[in-house]
């Protein structure tokens, strides 16, 4: 509830970054940016090129998994990939992209 809450006012304070999410962009950057080591399809069959890495659609479906947790994950550095860093509007993409993938 209290975190709905602050969501919620964050959404408030910063309009033109919640407009910015767009699961099509976020498609568009998982093509070019993840699929190297991540299944990112909605394919339950696909297998990741990284066995490591978890296909989009299973991380959708975890129930840890929310915008969120999507967020702040993607703005900490994956461990493999210390250097990877994504801009604000290419995470809230890639998250509404992802979370699409489990109806979410
Ligand atoms: C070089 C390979 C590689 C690339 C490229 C890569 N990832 Fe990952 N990713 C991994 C591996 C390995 C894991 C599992 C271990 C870990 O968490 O570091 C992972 C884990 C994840 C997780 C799981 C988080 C959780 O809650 O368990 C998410 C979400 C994710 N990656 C998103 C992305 C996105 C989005 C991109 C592209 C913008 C991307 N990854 C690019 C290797 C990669």
């Amino acid at each position: 509830m209290r975190i709905a809450l602050s969501l919620a006012l964050a959404l408030v304070a910063a309009p033109a970054i919640a407009a910015s999410a767009d699961p099509t962009t976020g498609e568009k950057i998982a093509k070019a940016e993840c699929v190297s080591c991540h299944a990112i399809g909605r394919d339950a069959e696909a297998k990741s090129p990284d066995p490591k890495a978890p296909r989009f659609v299973d991380v959708a479906k975890m129930p840890s998994t929310t915008e969120l947790s999507l967020k702040v994950f993607l703005r900490s550095s994956h461990r493999n990939m210390p250097n990877f860093i994504l801009a604000r509007e290419e995470i809230d993409s890639i998250a509404s992209y992802i979370l699409g993938l489990g109806g979410k």
